[in-house]
């Protein structure tokens, strides 16, 4: 079964969450002030609540809940963790959040709900952890063609079953990832990254690709695949 025939898309009218409040590059004084004013939600936006998503037929809304809810787990502790080092220590120490913290907390969700959690970008900063594979890559295309007919990264859902490496039929969510205004310090453009921190990011990142985004820009994934549960 293609992917691409099994996207879930809002419901007309499902209210929308903007991503784009302020527009402006902010300064590393800036990020510090967004963080510590509370504005950062997460390192992404909560999976969107309330929509009727037509979901595949093997998907019961109670699973697509649970699943959406690891996903947005991931997405809150990081943004907690993101946040809190934004504002204490500064752009440049909370680079470990993004290198040790997201992985660990992937890791600890993947085994308490025996699935495979994990983020991955349009383009990539950590090679070895953030690349898409080809359901995924497809799913980036979906919410990029649908951000192209004026959807919002923050409500964009993509749902798929398919077999999976075993052979049985496994569940693929993907929730996009959009680029906040705190994002940018590490995510931006030349002018958005302080030199130290560009420097930083250098050494530890090589090959990084992950920079030139803008707020409201689709990021990348997060990414649950988990077992079907027999009917
Ligand atoms: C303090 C710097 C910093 C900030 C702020 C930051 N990131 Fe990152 N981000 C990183 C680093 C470093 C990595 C590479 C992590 C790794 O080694 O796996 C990364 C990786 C990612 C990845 C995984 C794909 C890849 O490129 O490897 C996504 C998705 C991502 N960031 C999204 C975001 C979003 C969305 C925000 C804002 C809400 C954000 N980041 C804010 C530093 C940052």
């Amino acid at each position: 079964m293609s992917d691409l025939n099994r996207i879930a898309r809002p419901a007309p009218g499902a209210t929308s969450r903007s991503t784009s409040r302020a527009t402006s590059r902010p300064t590393p004084r800036a990020v510090r002030a967004l963080a510590a004013a509370g504005l950062i939600a997460a390192c992404a936006s909560l999976p969107a609540q309330g929509q009727t998503q037509a979901l595949p037929d093997s998907v019961s809304p109670a699973l697509a809940q649970e699943t959406r809810a690891i996903a947005g787990d991931l997405l809150n502790q990081l943004g907690g963790k993101l946040k809190a080092a934004l504002s204490t220590d500064g752009p440049i120490a909370a680079v470990s959040v993004c290198k040790e913290v997201a992985p660990a907390i992937a890791k600890d969700l993947s085994a308490r709900h025996g699935a495979q959690v994990t983020r991955v970008g349009t383009r990539v900063r950590n090679p070895a952890m953030g690349v898409p594979n080809a359901w995924q890559k497809a799913a980036l295309a979906d919410f990029d063609a649908r951000m192209a007919q004026g959807e919002k990264a923050a409500d964009l859902e993509h749902w798929s079953v398919a077999d999976g490496a075993n052979g049985k039929p496994e569940l693929r969510y993907a929730k996009a990832i959009a680029v906040q205004p705190m994002c940018l310090s590490c995510h931006g453009g030349k002018d958005d990254i302080p030199a130290p921190l560009a420097e930083k990011i250098r050494l530890e990142y090589p090959d990084d690709q992950a920079t030139g985004y803008s707020v409201g820009k689709l990021r990348g994934a997060v990414v649950v695949t988990r077992p079907l549960p027999a009917q």
